[in-house]
């Protein structure tokens, strides 16, 4: 029996070209969350101070949702027939999430947290623009988790402005 092609949209023969392009850049996405969740694991725990234990809880209730979005991206990458990479292809980037000189620098953590949640949002912008028409469940799951990281940003917008209103930032 010949195997169905012709309708399989991404899944389709002809489509592998595409399908490898689309791989390479959710191993992207699974790594910046990798990162995410190691940056956030530092910042939930280092910061000291009155002030830093809602930026703490935040980050706490985030680690989560990364782990989560790193374990959807992971999957959605066998469903295209690749393979989740192993921790030696990792490359670290987050140089801004890096521990700041004093533990109570709360502003560098809330300015480093906004600008991953940036890269991810612009990375995922990426990826809903590449899918449109070709893979519609991936740009579905990939909308899907934008959301989480424009709520995350916005979060930390909020923290920001309120330093920058005592003149803090
Ligand atoms: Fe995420
Ligand atoms: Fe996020």
């Amino acid at each position: 029996m010949p195997v169905r092609s012709a309708s399989q949209g991404i899944l389709s023969d002809d489509k592998a070209a595409k399908r490898e392009e689309l791989i390479e850049l959710l191993k992207k996405a699974y790594w910046m969350e990798i990162e995410t969740v190691m940056s956030y694991i530092a910042n939930s725990i280092n910061p000291d101070g009155v002030r830093a234990q809602e930026i703490i809880e935040s980050l706490q209730a985030d680690i989560t949702e990364e782990l989560g979005h790193a374990q959807q991206f992971a999957n959605r990458i066998k469903e295209l027939y690749g393979v989740v990479p192993g921790s030696l292809d990792f490359s670290a980037e987050q140089s801004y999430l890096q521990p700041p000189d004093h533990q109570t620098d709360i502003v560098h953590v809330i300015k480093g947290v906004i600008e991953a949640e940036t890269g991810a949002i612009e990375h995922y912008n990426r990826i809903i623009e590449f899918t449109d028409g070709i893979d519609f469940v991936t740009q579905d799951m990939v909308i899907a988790i934008l959301r989480d990281e424009e709520g995350h940003r916005r979060l930390f917008e909020g923290y920001l402005r309120e330093y920058e209103a005592e003149g803090l930032a």
